[in-house]
């Protein structure tokens, strides 16, 4: 009688994520919430009245329970009203959507179980996260366990075996199935083409159920700001079983436009409908003459061995030197690649030159050996976001050879970065750390990666077991770090987790700096620079102390998701830490979340809209934030692309100077954030925090700005002007300008 379906109608579409619901959806936006487990806790009869009362969107760490792991339940109280089912069409079944559970549950309707998913540790084969997984689980409307007019109790067990706990990423809600679940109609970011001023879309329409579909699709789009209509049309679907209908579409490719469709059903007259903003490019093509992208300063380790890539556009092929490299030092002439070892500390001063057949572009370049590395922020991919512990070597090499083949690397895009899921439950018999069967080298991968002249990065934790459940560093610290220097690693993340278990509700500032301190010396010892990064979610004020143990960079918060809700009060809540950030040592608000992103289940588009995406790599640059691309490069659409290579922007986060914008103005309404730049220079971040349009006047005054400054719109690569002649600015829901202003 019960049914489990895990994830069946996931939403990632960017048509279902805001209509996937029934019209009389109840949602379950609080729950009764306490740690621990007891058995008896799924029973309807329980009184849970002395519990404390959670959101149900967010995770519980969020929410008074800062550093908990481990077992606890939720008891969701809700009445459900007959009318749900007399209202629906086909009557049969009830759906509860849970969204996702760190990382595993198991759900009880009034005390009858209803769906698991993941493992806990105590099962058979041991646990088994599945946070990316969105939870969907289906009732007969007619099953005894179902209250009709009454008061329901819906119990999930939930075990979050590190980093962050609890049902998260989603509103919870129940509500009956109906056809029109069956059917999708997306419009797919790799489908749109852009050209100048103009961008050509697929809308596609398709039937996942086994009936035929009948109804009348009607499309506008729409100019946001003027309220107008640019085009519509209407179209009657009749779309067999399992088939689908294709729709394209020519539209100004410029901020505020929109499309939206309903489709309303024959017979039913079930309406499914949707409005989204159009993706838009901003960035120019690249000049066919050489530019230099790199940043303007390398810092390394004399004795360790130096790879870097200059990062040029222009018309292939290129030509690359450098005048002044220190002894030991060479340039290879047609990959641009610096390779060899300095062996004195000092600063070397280097003019870099990268010339083709229509000309040249040249560079001053500080080679810079001593202490510090990372002078600028790292730049590259990870794999976390995309493909959670799903990863595999396949899937790293495709997006380093994604991200040569679609020239990010020609803008400084770097790093290739396994996270957590790549280690063998247990170690070789000499205590070294082995990778599982997803990756049979490691030491192959790192020299495949550094022969394109990309870095390579690992993951791992302080204690026993990372936050997946994969072997972690415990009590084998230097045999890892001299394995990851074997490997030729360029870059660890080092992952509190399950280190919770060894400090044991110690409060103690040293006991949260000491698994770091230790790992920290294990790597002062490889004749290797491997850029540090602490990931322990910003405890204890890890910016106060993270420089202390030779980090490069620390994440300063807890995960990040592809909402508004959560990349702007992390974005935004960095406002204080400016005094922390530096060369060598950046505030990490974690990774991007543009493109397809997923955690390794349901790879969607990112739900940010196009103008929040801008907003969010304009604030990121603006941070002087390590930039760590969390999708699949493979699959890498024009428009996020086009996002991810913006010359003039990129250069505000790799500004030489290294300081973190600070927040000049903050209202309701807007907030203004302004970053020194090397050359005298200013970054500015004007951003509309409402989500409807907004019209700003800066007040250029206030902000100490003289009116004959010269002014340049960073993303649109053009000059505005001087300060007196810029005009109020039009800025789109949760949309953003970036200018840079110059020092004169
Ligand atoms: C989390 C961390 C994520 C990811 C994950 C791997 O604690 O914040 O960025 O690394 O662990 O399990």
């Amino acid at each position: 009688m019960f049914q489990k379906i895990t994830a069946t109608f996931a939403c990632w579409l960017l048509s279902c994520a805001a209509f996937a619901q029934h019209k009389d959806a109840i949602f379950l936006d609080k729950a009764q919430f306490t740690t621990g487990d007891d058995p008896a806790w799924s029973f309807p009869g329980f009184d849970d009245k002395t519990w404390k009362t959670l959101q149900t969107g967010q995770v519980w760490q969020a929410q008074g329970f800062d550093n908990y792991h481990g077992f606890a339940w939720y008891r969701i109280h809700v009445f459900v009203p007959s009318s749900l089912r007399e209202n629906a069409f086909w009557k049969d079944s009830l759906r509860l959507f849970l969204a996702h559970v760190n990382d595993v549950d198991e759900t009880y309707f009034n005390g009858v179980k209803v769906g698991k998913t993941g493992a806990f540790p105590d099962d058979a084969g041991g646990y088994v996260s599945k946070w990316p997984a969105t939870r969907e689980y289906h009732i007969a409307a007619e099953a005894a366990a179902v209250k009709w007019d009454a008061e329901n109790i819906i119990s999930i067990k939930v075990y979050d075996g590190g980093g962050t706990g609890g049902i998260f990423m989603g509103a919870p809600y129940i509500d009956m199935l109906e056809k029109t679940d069956g059917l999708a109609i997306t419009m797919a970011a790799e489908d749109i083409r852009y050209d100048a001023d103009k961008a050509t879309l697929t809308l596609t329409v398709s039937n996942s159920y086994s009936v035929y579909f009948d109804g009348v699709l009607k499309t506008k789009i729409l100019d946001a700001a003027a309220h107008g209509i640019i085009t519509q049309k209407n179209a009657v679907l009749h779309i067999r079983p399992l088939d689908k209908s294709v729709f394209h579409f020519t539209v100004p490719n410029r901020p505020g436009v929109e499309i939206s469709w309903s489709f309303t059903q024959t017979g039913t007259t079930l309406v499914r409908s949707e409005k989204q903003t159009l993706p838009y490019t901003l960035t120019p093509s690249p000049a066919d003459l050489p530019r230099i992208n790199s940043a303007a300063v390398l810092g390394l380790h004399p004795g360790s061995p130096v790879l870097f890539k200059i990062a040029a556009t222009g018309k292939k092929p290129l030509r690359y030197a450098a005048s002044g490299l220190p002894a030991g030092v060479q340039i290879d002439p047609s990959t641009g690649m610096i390779g060899g070892v300095v062996t004195d500390s000092g600063s070397y001063p280097v003019v870099i030159t990268v010339s083709n057949s229509l000309g040249k572009a040249q560079q001053h370049f500080n080679i810079v050996a001593g202490a510090r590395l990372a002078l600028t922020p790292p730049m590259g991919w990870n794999s976390w976001n995309c493909w959670g512990i799903n990863v595999s070597a396949d899937k790293v090499m495709q997006s380093a050879q994604a991200l040569i083949d679609k020239g990010l690397i020609d803008y400084g895009w770097t790093y290739i970065n396994i996270d957590d899921g790549w280690q063998k439950p247990v170690r070789a018999t000499d205590s070294s750390v082995v990778p599982n069967e997803k990756f049979d080298d490691m030491m192959a991968l790192g020299t495949w990666l550094h022969s394109r002249g990309l870095k390579f990065g690992i993951y791992s934790s302080p204690g026993p077991r990372t936050c997946g459940g994969y072997l972690g560093s415990y009590r084998n610290e230097e045999k890892d770090a001299s394995t990851y220097a074997a490997w030729g690693v360029d870059y660890l993340k080092y992952d509190w987790c399950s280190y919770d278990e060894i400090a044991r509700n110690d409060s103690a500032l040293t006991t949260f700096i000491k698994p770091y301190s230790i790992m920290d010396e294990a790597l002062q010892k490889q004749k290797r620079d491997i850029v540090y990064n602490l990931c322990q979610y910003g405890m204890r004020d890890v910016w106060k102390w993270g420089s202390q143990v030779h980090a490069q960079s620390w994440r300063t918060t807890e995960d990040i998701e592809d909402t508004w809700q959560s990349f702007s009060s992390i974005g935004f809540g960095q406002a204080r830490l400016y005094p922390y950030a530096g060369p060598g040592h950046w505030n990490d608000p974690d990774m991007m979340i543009v493109g397809k992103v997923g955690w390794g289940q349901d790879l969607h588009p990112t739900r940010l809209t196009p103008d929040e995406q801008y907003t969010h790599v304009s604030l990121w640059c603006l941070l002087s934030a390590p930039l760590l691309i969390g999708c699949d490069l493979s699959k890498l659409d024009a428009f996020t692309r086009n996002l991810l290579t913006n010359s003039e922007v990129l250069a505000i986060d790799q500004d030489v100077l290294g300081s973190q914008a600070q927040r000049m103005v903050e209202n309701d309404s807007t907030q203004v954030w302004v970053k020194q730049l090397a050359d005298g220079g200013k970054a500015i971040g004007v951003f509309n925090m409402t989500s409807g349009y907004s019209h700003v006047r800066l007040p250029w005054k206030e902000l100490g700005f003289r009116r004959t400054q010269r002014v340049r719109d960073a993303w649109r690569q053009k000059s505005l002007g001087t300060v007196q002649n810029v005009p109020r600015l039009l800025l789109p829901p949760h949309g953003s300008v970036l200018l840079k202003l110059a020092s004169n």
